[in-house]
């Protein structure tokens, strides 16, 4: 499989044997990670990180994915580089692609890491934008087929606000890799439907489905995977809180959502997550509408079903691959 050169900015743009060659070449790095065998196959290149809203996960994973690889790695946040205050994202791109081997982003509309990679010359890789969160599925498929041991005609049920980049993404890697996905939402919370449209096409082709379900019961039964994310996104404004909660709050995964599913059935979240008071939002919105736990209760979180932390680990494996795959040779070792 030969991915040298290209950029990883939506998963629509890969096949889905692209995308399971990705996830074959994770589960390998995870592997040489655990025993400690060394794989600086990268030596000599360099990468940047450019991140317009904050990171844990992303950030942490592209930064030891580099290190691991034998790559020099630079962090830019929006306060500490020219881009956008002074520099246009097309100047900016011209210029760090004559400096580095590969670009990755993290910000606004999805515009944006596109022109990027249009202007930069180098591979650039999409850490989230408003649309798009390419990087999260590789990891959270990972985990699907690490603790089922397979992932196709698995049903994954998303329930919250079913329109953001997480459910967005989750919904093509789906219909890209057979599995059955479901927004699970009030009206207003679903997905777009162009990119619904898209995806049905896609499911339809890798024999999956598609569905739209605001009934919870009726979502949730027989499902394998259930999944959310937080109400309101990095980039929105605050003020939609009260609204978000008004609409999601039918939504929250707790014990009795997943009684419906199958009994073995797995939780994800791509986190951070508001499960406790220990956050200060958390506290703020406990303040505002009394809520001391908003899209999964922390009974859930904390439960044997919840895999958070697998998922969490598999974005370091993952982002590797993806480093890998697209700035080697594509060399097999
Ligand atoms: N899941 C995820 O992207 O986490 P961060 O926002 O911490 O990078
Ligand atoms: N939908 C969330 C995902 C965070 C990883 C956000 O964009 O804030």
């Amino acid at each position: 499989m030969k991915l040298q050169g290209r950029s990883f900015l939506k998963l629509l743009d890969y096949s889905s044997e692209e995308i399971e060659y990705l996830l074959d070449l994770s589960a390998r790095f995870k592997q040489m990670k655990k025993e400690g065998v060394p794989h600086r196959f990268l030596e000599g290149k360099n990468i940047v990180l450019l991140f317009e809203k904050t990171s844990t996960r992303t950030r942490c994973s592209f930064e030891v994915a580099g290190h691991d690889l034998g790559m020099g790695v630079t962090y830019l946040d929006a306060a500490s580089s020219q881009m956008g205050h002074k520099e246009s994202i097309a100047d900016t791109a011209r210029v760090l692609g004559r400096i580095y081997d590969g670009i990755e982003y993290r910000g606004y509309g999805q515009k944006i890491v596109e022109d990027l990679a249009k202007y930069a010359g180098v591979p650039v890789f999409n850490g989230l934008t408003d649309e798009f969160h390419p990087t999260q599925m590789l990891a959270d498929v990972l985990t699907i087929k690490e603790h089922f041991g397979d992932y196709r005609g698995r049903k994954l049920v998303f329930m919250g606000d079913a329109r953001n980049n997480v459910a967005n993404s989750l919904m093509v890697v789906c219909a890209k890799l057979g599995i059955h996905f479901v927004a699970c939402a009030p009206k207003q919370n679903f997905p777009e439907a162009s990119l619904v449209e898209e995806c049905e096409k896609i499911a339809k082709a890798n024999g999956s489905t598609v569905s739209l379900i605001s009934d919870v019961k009726e979502a949730v039964t027989d499902a394998d995977v259930i999944y959310t994310d937080i109400w309101v996104s990095m980039g929105e404004a605050k003020e939609l809180w009260a609204e978000r909660i008004r609409l999601l709050s039918p939504y929250q995964v707790n014990k009795e959502v997943m009684s419906y599913a199958k009994k073995d059935a797995i939780f994800l979240h791509c986190l951070p997550s508001f499960h406790d008071l220990n956050t200060t939002v958390g506290k703020q919105i406990y303040e505002k509408f009394g809520l001391k736990e908003m899209e999964v209760s922390d009974d859930v979180f904390e439960s044997e079903q919840s895999k958070v932390f697998d998922e969490a680990e598999n974005r370091m494996h993952t982002i590797k691959a993806v480093i890998y795959a697209c700035l080697s040779d594509g060399k097999d070792f």
